[in-house]
């Protein structure tokens, strides 16, 4: 990781870039051309839903379409006793992490519930996007055995990252580590109840006995988080240095209690969050960043798209508390707070950290289309320190980060693997970079993978279709490296907010593609 860095491409790429703007400026603004660099949305949101085909631990069914992949993990939990076979490998290694999967659940629920129309609108997909979600709560259901136990864990960091491993082959440890009252973990008991919650809104019109099902899970989750209250890499330290809990887990109470009261519509919950809002920092905190520990940003959006009739005055009071927070984070992001603005890449992707940048990236974008969609449905504006901002505006910058991903940037690369014509060839994981099972069954062992697959120069034999890698640095650059974990991993949560996003800019697209002053009037120049 501490390598030199060997890209040499960017400032080749620049100038080509703003070329490209430019010319979509030109040929957007004339009248009858199409919008000249636009990009595939349709097929990016069916990508984007094989990923989590690819990330599947256990049995796999028959209509399975990322086919290099098999049955893997078919004994999790028969140590203890407990069958948890099934749900997804977070990232590019093997284990099962909670506290991501669940997040991962909200985030495709809510992409689902904001944009179900939208991505039904792409043939076939909204069925795929249920089933994902639909894996993961499958999973939560088998584990969370007792009203007060919920299984938290599969397989171990450690142990896991000696090896590289197909996780059809794996050799590793495979412990199961479970949360009870002696061992609180209050982060994933709110985080899985949430993510049943979100899911159980999914699947009410569809398949209402399965909903009912989610919600008494999240309902008694909740209790269990909310009663024994404690960190969870407390209680299984296991998960330090892999998914440790920085921001605590008063965010995750927050946000599962908002989460239950838009599934339930029962007062207790909309109280909770409002009795709680200071003291657990929901309506203190303005914090830049949105991911699957600090989820605070995420909360303040759910509050601020709360209707504000029927509440009294100290209730309405605490939702507009929430609703400043969120339009700070969201203000930052569009860089139109007067100080305190989200920091941006050269060729204009919004920066937060080296590591796994792209999630930042797709999580707040998920949250400014989301907001987006609000202030169209109750025709309202985004008033920031420096700029009144509308949906459409909201919108095209989401865009701009979406084409970023998707090949408008100075790498010219798309970060979403399996898009377009170039894209990562070397993803960290250890599935994709390992010849299929189906293609060699031949045992690899855990450090003969590092040896063969691993320390290759050659592309993966498998494309990890629809993953979002980490992506660039600070300048743009990429190295497509598989030891340059920082850049080239993918992640669930980096992938799932993009569902619904794809969804709605598809239908944007087709909107404007038989009305070329629509898209001329998107504004995509003025965020770069
Ligand atoms: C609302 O939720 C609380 C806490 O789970 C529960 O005790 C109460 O019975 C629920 N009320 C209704 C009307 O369902
Ligand atoms: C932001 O800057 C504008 C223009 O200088 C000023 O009018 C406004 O009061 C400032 N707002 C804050 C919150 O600092």
């Amino acid at each position: 990781m501490k390598e030199k860095s060997i890209c040499q491409n960017t400032l080749l790429a620049q100038p080509k870039h703003f070329l490209q703007h430019f010319l979509v400026l030109i040929l957007s603004l004339s009248s009858t051309l199409p919008f000249a660099h636009s990009f595939d949305y349709g097929d990016a949101l069916s990508k984007s839903l094989l990923y989590f085909e690819a990330q599947r631990s256990g049995h796999l069914p028959y209509n399975q379409r990322v086919t290099w992949r098999h049955h893997s993990g078919l004994t999790d939990g028969l140590e203890q006793g407990v069958d948890l076979v099934g749900g997804y490998y977070d990232a590019g290694d093997n284990v099962k992490f909670g506290l991501p999967m669940a997040y991962t659940i909200t985030l495709l629920s809510w992409g689902v519930i904001e944009f179900r129309d939208e991505i039904a609108a792409v043939d076939g997909e909204l069925r795929h996007a249920l089933e994902a979600i639909k894996w993961g709560t499958d999973y939560f259901i088998k584990a969370h055995t007792h009203p007060h136990v919920l299984w938290a864990q599969v397989g171990d960091g450690y142990t896991d990252h000696l090896c590289w491993q197909r996780p059809e082959d794996m050799t590793t440890s495979r412990r199961a580590y479970k949360l009870d009252e002696e061992n609180p973990g209050t982060e994933v008991a709110a985080e899985t109840a949430a993510a049943m919650a979100a899911a159980s809104i999914v699947f009410r019109g569809t398949n209402p006995q399965y909903a009912q099902l989610l919600l008494h899970h999240a309902e008694q989750l909740f209790e269990f988080g909310d009663k024994y209250r404690g960190k969870y890499d407390s209680s299984i330290k296991e998960v330090k240095g892999y998914y440790s809990s920085v921001s605590g887990y008063r965010d995750e109470l927050l946000w599962a209690a908002l989460w239950l009261y838009k599934a339930t519509h029962n007062i207790t919950y909309f109280d909770y969050a409002i009795l709680n809002a200071e003291s657990f920092g929901g309506t203190t905190w303005a914090i830049r960043e949105f991911s699957w520990d600090v989820k605070f940003a995420g909360l303040q959006t759910l509050a601020a798209t709360l209707p504000t009739e029927g509440r009294d005055k100290e209730q309405k009071q605490i939702l507009q508390q929430y609703r400043s927070k969120a339009e700070h984070y969201l203000c930052a992001n569009l860089n139109k707070n007067n100080f305190t603005n989200a920091k941006r890449t050269p060729g204009g992707l919004l920066y937060t950290r080296r590591w796994n940048n792209m999630q930042y990236v797709s999580n707040a974008a998920l949250l400014l289309t989301v907001y987006s969609n609000h202030l169209r449905s109750t025709d309202q504006t985004l008033d920031c320190q420096t700029d009144s901002v509308g949906p459409t505006k909201i919108l095209s910058f989401v865009k701009s980060q979406v084409d970023y991903i998707l090949g408008s940037n100075p790498m010219g690369l798309s970060y979403l693997v399996g898009y377009g014509s170039a894209y990562p060839m070397r993803v960290h994981h250890r599935g994709a970079s390992t010849t299929s099972y189906k293609d060699d069954k031949v045992f690899v062992g855990c450090m003969q993978g590092y040896h063969t697959w691993f320390g290759r120069h050659d592309p993966n034999p498998n494309v990890l279709v629809g993953a979002l890698v980490g992506g660039p640095d600070k300048n743009d650059e990429f190295r497509d490296k598989r030891v340059n974990f920082a850049q080239t991993e993918a992640c669930t949560y980096n992938t799932a907010p993009l569902v619904g996003i794809f969804a709605k800019l598809h239908e944007l697209e087709k909107g404007s593609s038989s009305n070329t002053i629509a898209s001329a009037s998107l504004p995509l120049l003025s965020f770069i």
